[in-house]
């Protein structure tokens, strides 16, 4: 890896997943090292225990930090079970320094981490209601039941996705079309989160369509 203090920015769902074994499969093979690295959560469930297997902390650890070098205090993970501003104020303390590369999905509404479509955003990490799409959208996580999947969420502000140096968003399949085009293409809105990133001089859009 050329920056070896990279502070990166982990999305979690079903997006991200082949990159995580490319960047395990990288680390196998010698060719990154996450052992200065600091990695960030986005977001998590309100009221879950980090070991819950529906947690995005108990996600990151299956699925990447387990599989490399990264210390510890180079994980950074929301504590779902504590006090929901605490955990927000230690999110956002750990972060000042900002992303250096922040990774990020897109949701079929438009949202980026938890940021919901809605009449305003947040600048801070904060705590969000989640809406009735995100919570049919995750499901998969929690036997395929939406009445599961917490109600609330907590997750980083659009200030700390516009202050990123520099962002790559992933969307696949053909349900996030719409998404990205909105949010490539349309206005400037609240009502699609994702779509704030027009504004940010250094974002990298992948999509397979
Ligand atoms: P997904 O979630 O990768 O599971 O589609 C993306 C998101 O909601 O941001």
């Amino acid at each position: 890896m050329e920056t070896p203090s990279l502070v990166l920015g982990c999305p979690t769902g079903r997006t991200p997943l082949e990159l995580y074994r490319q960047l395990v499969a990288a680390h196998r093979a010698g060719k990154v090292s996450f052992s200065k690295a600091q990695l960030f959560a986005l977001d998590e469930y309100v009221g879950l225990e980090r070991e819950d297997p529906g947690s995005f902390a108990s996600y990151l650890e299956r699925h990447l930090f387990r599989h490399v070098d990264l210390p510890q205090s180079g994980r950074h993970v929301f504590d779902g079970a504590a006090d929901p501003l605490d955990a927000c104020a230690a999110h956002d303390a750990a972060l000042r320094g900002g992303f250096g590369l922040l990774l990020l999905g897109i949701g079929e509404n438009g949202h980026v981490a938890f940021n919901e479509p809605g009449e305003s955003l947040q600048v801070a990490t904060h705590v969000v209601k989640l809406s009735r799409e995100t919570r049919l959208a995750n499901a998969g996580a929690f036997g395929g039941e939406a009445m599961r999947v917490p109600l609330e969420a907590m997750t980083i502000g659009m200030g700390a996705v516009l202050a990123a140096r520099e962002i790559v968003l992933l969307a696949t399949g053909e349900k996030k079309r719409r998404a990205v085009e909105t949010m490539m293409n349309g206005t400037v809105s609240t009502r699609c989160p994702a779509s704030l990133l027009q504004l940010h001089p250094r974002v990298t859009v992948l999509t397979d369509f």
